[in-house]
């Protein structure tokens, strides 16, 4: 019998309560190792299409798979214990018809054993939320600056500068929640907008670039790790980890030019057999 204690998991209707609660913490996940140091800390975990550009080097979400998102959202199961797992769904899986959204979602939801898909909802996605949500998959939205919509939209841009942006934005997270989103990421939005859109939604907000008036926070880990040399404005550094890994990496280097590494007869004492 396995000496590891049973951990609940986080469920949706969990994170649903958290309506103007405790702040939600969420970071993405792309692999078991960062999940087990993720997972005691976070409410959510979210496998999102980011792993395109952070861990495969793509320039933007759109080429990311259905299969990468399934190999990635397996590997954050299972390193993660405790809290609700996300998987996003990326460009091109669910934006034909409410049937292929559903599809695809119950194809991450068996193969991964997540709790829950995200999608990018434009108010033309909330047929599909519906469809999804009324068919028992867990949806989580995610409005204001899409990344999917980046080459339309000519750019990552902030949503919310016109009265019309603004309205459309105000349009999605009501026609997202309304469609039975249990939770609704606002990308990208002014602060008085994020505000507005929190109190107009009866489920958690969860902000990234959208300020404190959200109800919980997400970011991008290596973004907060200082994994790269360029961050968003609004990401706050909480390490130096390129910075580290290079010093790491150089003592490394010097020390197995200079043969300061440990021999094998300081690692292993093997007995001879005919000693
Ligand atoms: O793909 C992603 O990582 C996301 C978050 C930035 C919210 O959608």
């Amino acid at each position: 019998m396995s000496a590891q204690t049973q951990v609940r998991r986080i469920t949706a209707p969990d994170i649903r309560a958290r309506k103007s609660g405790e702040p939600l913490v969420c970071l993405t996940a792309y692999d078991a190792p960062m999940a087990r140091i993720l997972d005691p800390h976070c409410d959510l975990l979210l496998v999102g299409d980011s792993v395109g550009m952070v861990v495969h080097g793509l320039d933007s979400t759109i080429g990311v798979t259905l299969d990468m998102m399934i190999m990635h959202g397996k590997a954050v199961m299972r390193g993660s214990r405790r809290a609700l797992v996300a998987v996003d769904m990326p460009f091109g899986s669910y934006e034909a018809s409410p049937q292929q959204a559903f599809e695809n979602a119950a194809r991450i939801m068996s193969e991964t054993g997540c709790q829950a898909i995200k999608i990018e909802s434009g108010t033309y996605a909330a047929e599909s939320i519906a469809f999804m949500a009324e068919r028992s998959i867990p949806v989580v939205g995610h409005i204001g600056l899409r990344p999917q919509a980046a080459l339309a939209d000519g750019g990552f841009k902030a949503k919310g500068r016109t009265d019309a942006e603004r309205q459309r934005v105000i349009d999605e997270a009501r026609a997202t929640a309304d469609a039975g989103a249990f939770a609704i990421v606002i990308e990208g939005v002014a602060e008085n907008l994020a505000e507005e859109i929190t109190q107009a939604v009866d489920v958690p907000t969860i902000g990234i670039g959208a300020s404190s008036a959200c109800d919980g926070q997400i970011l991008v880990t290596q973004d907060m790790l200082g994994v790269f040399e360029w961050t968003p404005k609004f990401v706050k550094r909480y390490d130096n980890m390129a910075e580290r890994t290079d010093a790491a990496v150089a003592r490394y280097a010097e020390e197995v030019r200079s043969r300061a590494f440990p021999s094998s007869a300081e690692v292993y004492t093997l007995k001879r057999k005919d000693g």
